[in-house]
């Protein structure tokens, strides 16, 4: 697989050029901007990206770059820190000038340019720099320049060495994608031959490599990761694969029959579907703090898990192997990147040392929307590929208080109301979470001529990029009133509507 190594001089703009490498085809690979020249040898990458970061070249300390890798014959981008970087270890100047640019900059082309073949004269970048590169070192040529910036882009065929001031990565750039494509295709020379079906064919021979005629257990949650993951090991080495569902009663709407018909019906996978309900609800009948809930419910999963592993004979002559849907974000911020941890807040986390699997992870290379893509080419049906994210507890952190089969009941049938109408209305891949919360209170309403005196539901709707932090969604007054009316006349025990208007923070997403 040739791929391209982004250096990260700054965790959110280096996924943010990983992504962007991955959109023009070709394989990116984050790594810390310690790594030496002989470990980038070793990886032999087609190209180099080194990205920006926060700090100025100037500070101290400020991160780095072994300068042998700039003789190793790779091409390397430079953007923002990592062109000031270039700059400064090259022998060239950068200025600490105190005047910087942020937002929206002009961008004047000043030469004949690989990387902006083509462009208009003038075009709209985004910067975002204090110092700026006051002279390019020996062999490059200046390209472009802002207002600010004198050397905003700069280039030398010869050694294929390139940088740029400004943000290509990011949107408000305005020919940002083109740019880094010309340096992939053009100054690179990487064909753009990375896509989803060659994903599917390298994971499943590494798949079938790793697992040979062995037997594989695989936990599905109903979320998107366990789904493809499973999907793909399928598509690998079906017949070797069972996977478990836990029902634990706090699912949402037919999650339960929509897995059992995938992967059963249409992919034909033993499928072990485990009604454990009724031990969820006594194991939390009368519990109300949210962190007893949480370790109970993560408890019996694991023990539920454990109980069908056991019985298929896990460790001895049963299934040696457990899929885990791990993506490329849990392995970076991992740190090491190879450490064969088991995701904390993941359904099955903190398995039992005795029943020892060796994980298969065939996603951890891929991003989210990669994943999406992925599911969707393997046929998964769009409702499970495109569905917003569900905590591992499930409906049981949005239910104030007890837990109790009949609230679990009216939550998830006030859920499939919010989530109904928020895709009639075309919102529901927008936002990045939209669902139902029931609270411990009751409130009087009429209803016809009677007093009623019964559950509100909280609508709760969120934009966000990461789930770190979230804003309110500021969904149509239409639709907030579709959503009110239905869950009034549909769900019964529900007499009141509100609508939670709290970003993240100094809220959390979910209630509890
Ligand atoms: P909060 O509520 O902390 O949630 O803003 C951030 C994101 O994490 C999800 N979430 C969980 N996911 N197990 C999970 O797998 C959990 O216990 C859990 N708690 C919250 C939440 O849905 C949101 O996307």
């Amino acid at each position: 697989m040739t791929s391209v190594l982004v250096v990260d001089f700054g965790a959110q703009y280096a996924q943010l050029i990983a992504r962007r490498v991955r959109e023009a085809h070709v394989y990116s690979e984050i790594v810390p901007s310690t790594i030496t020249a002989d470990e980038v040898r070793a990886k032999s990458p087609a190209a180099i990206i080194l990205s920006g970061g926060p700090k100025s070249v100037y500070e101290v300390p400020a991160p780095s770059l072994d300068a042998a890798i700039y003789e190793l014959g790779i091409p390397i981008l430079g953007i923002c820190y990592g062109a000031q970087l270039m700059a400064l270890q090259l022998g060239g100047e950068v200025a600490h000038t105190g005047v910087g640019e942020y937002g929206r900059t002009q961008l004047s082309r000043v030469g004949p340019s690989v990387l902006m073949d083509e462009w208009p004269d003038v075009t709209t970048c985004w910067m975002s720099h204090g110092d700026a590169i006051a002279k390019a070192p020996d062999g490059f040529t200046v390209t472009a320049s802002s207002p600010e910036a004198p050397v905003a882009v700069m280039e030398d065929p010869s050694r294929r060495l390139v940088a740029v001031q400004f943000h290509p990565e990011v949107a408000h750039t305005e020919r940002g994608q083109e740019l880094l494509a010309n340096f992939l295709h053009h100054v690179a020379e990487i064909p753009g031959a990375w896509t989803n079906t060659s994903i599917i064919e390298d994971q499943v021979d590494a798949i079938r490599a790793q697992v040979g005629t062995e037997r594989v257990l695989c936990a599905l949650s109903g979320g998107v990761d366990s789904a493809v993951a499973a999907a793909l090991v399928t598509k690998a080495v079906g017949k070797q694969l069972t996977c478990v569902f836990v029902d634990t009663g706090l699912m949402r709407k037919n999650e339960g029959e929509q897995i059992e018909e995938t992967f059963t019906r249409q992919f034909g996978v033993e499928l072990i579907h485990v009604k454990a309900q009724d031990r969820f609800f006594d194991a939390l009948a009368g519990v109300t703090d949210p962190e007893v809930k949480r370790k109970i419910i993560g408890e019996l999963f694991i023990r539920e898990f454990e109980a069908v592993a056991r019985e298929l004979g896990a460790g001895g002559s049963g299934p040696r192997f457990l899929v885990q849907g791990t993506l490329y974000p849990d392995v970076i911020e991992s740190g090491s990147g190879h450490a064969a941890n088991i995701k904390s807040h993941h359904n099955v986390g903190g398995l039992p040392e005795d029943l020892s699997f060796e994980l298969v992870e065939p996603l951890r290379s891929l991003f989210k929307d990669e994943v999406r893509h992925v599911g969707e080419e393997l046929g998964l049906p769009s409702e499970i590929v495109w569905r917003q994210p569900f905590p591992g507890p499930g409906l049981g952190v949005r239910i104030v208080g007890e837990v109790t089969r009949e609230r679990a009941e009216i939550l998830r049938n006030a859920d499939h109301v919010v989530v109904d109408e928020i895709k009639k209305a075309g919102l529901y891949r927008e936002l990045w979470q939209s669902f139902a919360v029931l609270p411990a209170v009751r409130t009087v309403g009429v209803m016809g001529d009677g007093r009623t005196y019964a559950y509100p539901i909280i609508i709760r709707a969120v934009t966000s990029d990461d789930a770190m932090t979230a804003d309110w969604a500021r969904l149509p007054y239409e639709v907030i009133e579709a959503i009110a009316n239905r869950l009034i006349r549909e769900v019964e025990g529900v007499n009141r509507v509100a609508l939670d208007v709290t970003s993240k923070p100094p809220g959390t997403i979910e209630w509890e």
